[in-house]
């Protein structure tokens, strides 16, 4: 089961468990990103996505009910020179801020059906009109690879769960399928994903 204890001792090493450059999808979306812009990267662990994100000149925000991953990514900003401001919560019962960003990265954040729903209902509220949600997730055709994701398949993502959970913004992009990942020892090779690019009207 994972909880915020396993997370905590997870992170508790020297190394940074996915890296410490940004999410490769999420590198990929540069191009819809603009200065001054709020963004929140829910789940970030270790801070290499929020950290990013604040290098691209954004307001930055990390959420994540592990604080000794958050340490690390509090350090990471330091050590980059950029700001971030750290959360430690559990996504699901957190009080996200209605309308507070323009940009939500949710990177390999992988819930219990009913958290899910509940974080995933908080990260529509907390999407400003215009706003963009940025998901990269593993899918149950992932079971068997070793590239990394949840042992338990109700975690996984799924592009038909994301246009549940996601219905009432507009789809810019949402695909399913096979990449190659290489981001720090933990997701290695060739993956099974969803990734959406999805905006709120
Ligand atoms: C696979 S890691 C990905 C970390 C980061 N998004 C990245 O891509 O480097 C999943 C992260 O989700 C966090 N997480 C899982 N369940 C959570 C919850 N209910 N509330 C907050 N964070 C959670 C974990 O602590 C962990 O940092």
């Amino acid at each position: 089961m994972s909880t915020s204890l396993a997370w905590d001792e997870r992170y508790a090493g020297g190394g940074f468990q996915f890296g410490e450059a940004p999410n490769l999808f999420l590198l990929s979306q540069a191009h819809r990103m603009r200065r001054g812009l709020r963004a929140l990267a829910v789940g970030d662990g270790e801070g290499r996505n929020g950290v990013w994100l604040a290098e691209q000149g954004m307001e930055a925000m990390s959420v994540d009910w592990s604080g000794v991953g958050l340490a690390k990514a509090q350090a990471l900003a330091v050590r980059r020179g950029v700001a971030l401001s750290t959360v430690t919560a559990d996504v699901a019962r957190w009080t996200w801020p209605v309308a507070g960003f323009d940009v939500i990265a949710w990177i390999f954040v992988h819930l219990p059906p009913e958290d899910r729903a509940l974080a995933s209902a908080g990260a529509l509220r907390a999407l400003a009109p215009g706003g963009l949600l940025l998901l990269e997730a593993f899918t149950p055709a992932q079971e068997g690879r070793r590239s990394g994701g949840p042992k338990d398949p109700s975690l996984l993502w799924s592009r038909a769960l994301v246009e549940r959970h996601f219905a009432g913004l507009e789809v810019l992009e949402l695909l399913e399928g096979t990449v190659a990942l290489d981001e720090g020892p933990r997701h290695q090779g060739l993956a099974e994903v969803v990734r959406a690019v999805l905006r709120k009207p």
